[in-house]
């Protein structure tokens, strides 16, 4: 039924690839652990986006930050992070394959982390409502379009 649901926006569903490596950690201590994403995703603005993660053969939902983190670093250096929403775990040197559903809003440079923190934390509500809507409630399998089954219905 699900599958159903999805089959009509299956082919606009962008996707990618990437393992997670080391972030500087900082995302602990803002109270949103981030796996950091080994990937240049140039067909994307920087900017926050809600996006389901395939990881073990599980599927998580979560909000990925593609850009320069403006509020916590200087060097620019473009990075592709994802929290993942009730997930506790390390995962450092798996590779997880990530739908991106949609987008939520553009990076933002901050006065505090503070302030960052509390954006973040309206991502999320934000993110959740849109999941709901969507009918993606949570870990599930059937959400996730394999880069094969889109390029079957394209
Ligand atoms: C949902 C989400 C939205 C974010 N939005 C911004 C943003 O607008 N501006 C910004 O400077 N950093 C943003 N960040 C990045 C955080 O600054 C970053 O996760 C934190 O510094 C931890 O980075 P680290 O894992 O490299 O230590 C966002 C992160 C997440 C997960």
């Amino acid at each position: 039924m699900r599958t159903d649901l999805f089959a009509s926006s299956l082919k606009a569903v962008p996707f990618f690839e990437g393992e997670v490596v080391s972030g500087r950690k900082l995302g602990r201590k803002l109270g949103f652990p981030t796996a950091n994403i080994d990937v240049n995703i140039n067909w994307l603005n920087n900017g926050v986006y809600g996006v389901s993660v395939k990881l073990d053969g599980s599927t998580y939902l979560g909000v990925m930050n593609i850009g320069v983190k403006p509020t916590v670093d200087s060097n620019l250096k473009r990075t592709t992070e994802i929290h993942l929403m009730d997930f506790k775990g390390n995962i450092y040197g798996e590779k997880i394959s990530c739908n991106v559903i949609f987008p939520i809003r553009e990076e933002k440079r901050f006065n505090s982390l503070e302030e960052l923190k509390q954006q973040i934390k309206e991502d999320i509500i934000y993110a959740k409502k849109h999941f709901k809507h969507r009918g993606l409630l949570a870990a599930d399998k059937q959400i996730h379009f394999v880069r094969e089954q889109v390029s079957k219905s394209s």
